[in-house]
Formats: structure tokens, C-alpha cells, sequence
């Protein structure tokens, strides 16, 4: 994010302006308010989208603080101990409050794993309901609302997916779409398997219907998402590959750019680079964990790929007709992991040349295989490794952007900077770049962009005028 940049704080603010449809009732407040705090990924910030548009078509009304509100819901993230305890403390803090008819409810991944347990932990919270659950939400909410004051929703053999009829989306321009729930892999770190459920894909017909009503409502990129987005298996006759979706998506009229995330290296094949190269509208850039350069740790962590063949799909992206962006996840200090082990990170880290990684210290989960691993790698040493991974990226960025000084890229304006003529937004790729252009109204445009300067998060420049 730029220095002194509000990116989206004046464009998002208007988010609101986005529901897919208003119902009668909407907004009335006839049933009360809602407040709504979303920790985590994209899938659950999508889902609180989703879970923002029942309760609108409820008849709540949504209220930017937990004080005004008589229904106060938190979208929780479990994927590391830190999370989990985020969310904790942001419930301790009702401890002194009596509740006074007031609904406290967890979602998301902290209360699949924690399931009824939250309600001992934290007597005052009146409902517990996972990700797999939310198709259930309006029946389990009008349960609250006749009078029960414990209600779940933990299910996660389901095969349904979460439809709703109104998504309250929060940016005017990039909407996020799933078109894959859960997950069948079995990362032996990860408690995604158990809080999202098994993987469920949406019908093709389905997901290219919504990109229609995106584009009807004036979105002009959409975002598939999906925790293993490119795992995707079209349920439907039809039976459309994850590269022939992009492709279907891209040719929506009015769909400018198709990104997606996250995908994993097992199901990364051929035809999504080729439906990269062949269509513009597929935004250059892909997000491929890696977690690990060492094949001996991959092993471990159930990857099922070696580091050889992650860097053969690497390979394939690098020599794409397309500059297409890649970016990773690492973990560190795996149970196990020797110097070694780590220093084949760093050699795939500068093997990879990747355009932006999220590195985390590995954080034992419950139920998850590697909880009991043996040779637990000390915390001091788990940062040590971090230090060093962050330290090397930061300079691959410094000159990979730096590399980029003087080209033009197309940008999608979603921020406007309190300094005059000051703007930023992001390339196909997924770089940010802050830009001056004199022009007004960019927001929600598209500007060609001449970069002049860049640093290892961001690009800068000018405006081209046409
Ligand atoms: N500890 C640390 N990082 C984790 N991730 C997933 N599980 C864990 C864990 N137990 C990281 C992975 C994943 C990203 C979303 O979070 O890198 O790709
Ligand atoms: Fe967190 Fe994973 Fe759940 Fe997303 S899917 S909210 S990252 S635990």
C-alpha cells in the first residue's frame, strides 16, 4: 500500500450502494441492526458479503459499531493460533456486558473448530455456525429470533454451497465470486478440511450467470474464488474445466478482468496458462503456495508435489507470451525442518524470482496430523527463519519492480489519495501503483500509467494523457 494512500477508504465507503438487489425490506430495521467484523481471507471476507445480504433481507440494518447494533456477528479465522486468539479476546470483551436481548454470534473457521465449546468459553455468545453451514443461516437466525439462545450450525458433510439471493458487496468495482467451497486436500498443517468442509463446486451455468449480473450492476472485474480455486470440477453436464470457466468469464461483456485465487500447484495445469496468454481479460497473475523448498518437508506437510515439480510449473509461467506475476506462501520451522531444509527454501525463493510471498511461522493446529509432530522447531528460531525469507524477498521485489521503471500498465483506479491529483489502484498483475493524473472522477476507471518509480510493495507514476 502506498505511503499516505487511504486507497479505498473514500471509494469503499460508497460500497454499501452495491447490493445485487434491494428487497422491500430492506433496511427497514423493522427486525433491528447488525454489526459485522470479518478476520481472515478473502473467502470469508466474500462471505460475510453474503451473510451481510440475509440479514438485509431480513430486515436488519447494518451498523458500523457493536454498540448500535442488537446483532453482533464476528467472521472468524483458525488458521493460526494468533487468529484464534483475536477473535477470543474480541469476545472477552463482552464479559462485563450483560446481553440485553442482544445476539452475539460466531462464524467461520474459529467456530467449526471450536464448535459448542465456544459457548462454554464465552456463555454470552448465542449462536456458532461454520462456513459449510450458511445456507442455514435464515433458519437459524429466525430460531434466535423465536426465543432460543443457543443455536448452531456445524454441519460440514453438506454439499451445498452458500446462494444467497443478495450479496452486499463491499467494493463498487472487483466482486468477488465462488465458484468452489472447502477442500479435499490434506495439508497436514491445515485446518481448512475441517472448518470449511469438503470441497464442493458450483455448476458452471451458475457462476457465468452471476458474472452476468456483475456486469449488469457494473462490476468490470470479478475475482473467482476458491481456497483451491483450480481444483474446480464443474458438477453440471457440461462439465467446464477450470481454464474453459476463465475463459467463458472473460468473455462476459462488460467483465474487463477475471482474477482468481488461491491456486494449488497439484491441479496447476497447461490450459490456465494458455487461457492467460490467449485472453487479455485474464489478469496476469497467479497466487501459487509453495510453503516449502525442501521436497523432504513438502513430504511432510502432504504438498503432494516435490520442489522439482513446483519449479517446473514455475518454469511454465516464466515463459509465457505474458509477464504473468506469481506469488507464494511459505511456512517456517515446520516440525522437523532442518537448515538444510530452510536453505532450500532460500534457493527456491531465488530460483522462483516470485513477484510477492506471505511467509508465516508455522503454527500448530488442533486436530491436524502435524500437531504431534515430533522435533518442534523453537519459536526464536522459527523468527530467525522468517527474518531471513522477508529480508530476501524484499530485495527480489526491490528489483523485480525496479525492473519495471518506464513501462505503462493499465491500472484500476480504487483509491483517491487526500493530496491533490493524487490516485492508486492495480495492474492486471495485482501491483499497486500510486499515480498523479489531473483528471477527476478516475474511480471505478481504467488509466494507462507510466511507472517512474518503484519500491519492493508498490509502483509510482504518471497518468498517461490520451
Ligand atoms: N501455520 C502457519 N501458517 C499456516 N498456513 C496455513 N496453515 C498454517 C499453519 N498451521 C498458511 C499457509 C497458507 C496460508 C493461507 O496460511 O501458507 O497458504
Ligand atoms: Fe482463515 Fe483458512 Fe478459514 Fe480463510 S479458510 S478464514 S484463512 S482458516
Amino acid at each position: 500500500m502506498g505511503k499516505g494512500f487511504d486507497i479505498g477508504l473514500e471509494a469503499l465507503a460508497a460500497g454499501s450502494a452495491t447490493a445485487r438487489e434491494t428487497p422491500a425490506n430492506a433496511g427497514s430495521g423493522a427486525r433491528g441492526t447488525f454489526f459485522l467484523e470479518t478476520f481472515g481471507c478473502q473467502m470469508n471476507d466474500h462471505d460475510s458479503e453474503k451473510v451481510a445480504g440475509v440479514l438485509l433481507a431480513r430486515g436488519y440494518r447494518q451498523v458500523q459499531s457493536p454498540e448500535a447494533a442488537s446483532v453482533i456477528l464476528y467472521n472468524t479465522c483458525s488458521i493460526r493460533e494468533k487468529a484464534a486468539q483475536k477473535v477470543f479476546s474480541r469476545l472477552g470483551e463482552f464479559r462485563a456486558q450483560p446481553n440485553e436481548g442482544r445476539m452475539i454470534g460466531v462464524l467461520g473457521c474459529l467456530a467449526q473448530q471450536e464448535g459448542e465449546d465456544i459457548f462454554e468459553r464465552a456463555p454470552w455468545v448465542g449462536l456458532v455456525c461454520g462456513s459449510a453451514s450458511y445456507s442455514k443461516l435464515p433458519e437459524l437466525l429466525a430460531q434466535w429470533e423465536a426465543g432460543q439462545r443457543r443455536v448452531t450450525g456445524l454441519e460440514t458433510d453438506t454439499e451445498e454451497t452458500f446462494e444467497t439471493e443478495m450479496t452486499r458487496r463491499d467494493n463498487p468495482w472487483r466482486a468477488y465470486l465462488t465458484i468452489i467451497e472447502g477442500c479435499d486436500k490434506a495439508c497436514s498443517y491445515c485446518v481448512v478440511p475441517y472448518t470449511r468442509g469438503p470441497e464442493r463446486s458450483r455448476s458452471s451455468a451458475a457462476v457465468l450467470a452471476e458474472a452476468r449480473q456483475l456486469a449488469d450492476l457494473g462490476y468490470t472485474e470479478i475475482q473467482l474464488l476458491g481456497q483451491t480455486v483450480n481444483s474446480y470440477r464443474d458438477p453440471s453436464p457440461r462439465g467446464m474445466r477450470f481454464a474453459e470457466l476463465l475463459l467463458a468469464a472473460a468473455e462476459v461483456p462488460g467483465i474487463r478482468r477475471v482474477r482468481f485465487t488461491t491456486s494449488h500447484p497439484r491441479d496447476f495445469t497447461p490450459d490456465i496458462v494458455q487461457a492467460i496468454e490467449a485472453q487479455p481479460a485474464v489478469c496476469e497473475h497467479v497466487h501459487l503456495p509453495v510453503q516449502s523448498g525442501s521436497t523432504r518437508v513438502l513430504r511432510a506437510m502432504q504438498r503432494t508435489y516435490t520442489r522439482e515439480e513446483y519449479l517446473e510449473k514455475i518454469a511454465l509461467l516464466r515463459s509465457a507470451r505474458r509477464a504473468i506475476s506469481v506469488t507464494t506462501d511459505f511456512i517456517v520451522g515446520f516440525p522437523g525442518e532442518t537448515e538444510e531444509d530452510f536453505q532450500e527454501t532460500l534457493s527456491l525463493l531465488e530460483a522462483a524470482q516470485f513477484d510477492g510471498a506471505f511467509s508465516f511461522k508455522y503454527s500448530p493446529r488442533p486436530n491436524t496430523p502435524a500437531q504431534t509432530m515430533a522435533d518442534a522447531i523453537p519459536e526464536e528460531e522459527k523468527s530467525r527463519r522468517l527474518a531471513m525469507l522477508l529480508e530476501k524477498q524484499r530485495e527480489i521485489q526491490t528489483a523485480r519492480n525496479a525492473a519495471l521503471v518506464g513501462q505503462r500498465f493499465e491500472v484500476l483506479v480504487e483509491g483517491k489519495s487526500r493530496r491533490q491529483n493524487q490516485w492508486a489502484g492495480r495492474t492486471s498483475s495485482n501491483r499497486m501503483v500510486n499515480f498523479t493524473s489531473p483528471v477527476a472522477g478516475l474511480l471505478g476507471q481504467y488509466v494507462q500509467v507510466q511507472v517512474s518509480s518503484a519500491g519492493p510493495n508498490s509502483l509510482a507514476g504518471e497518468a498517461v494523457q490520451e
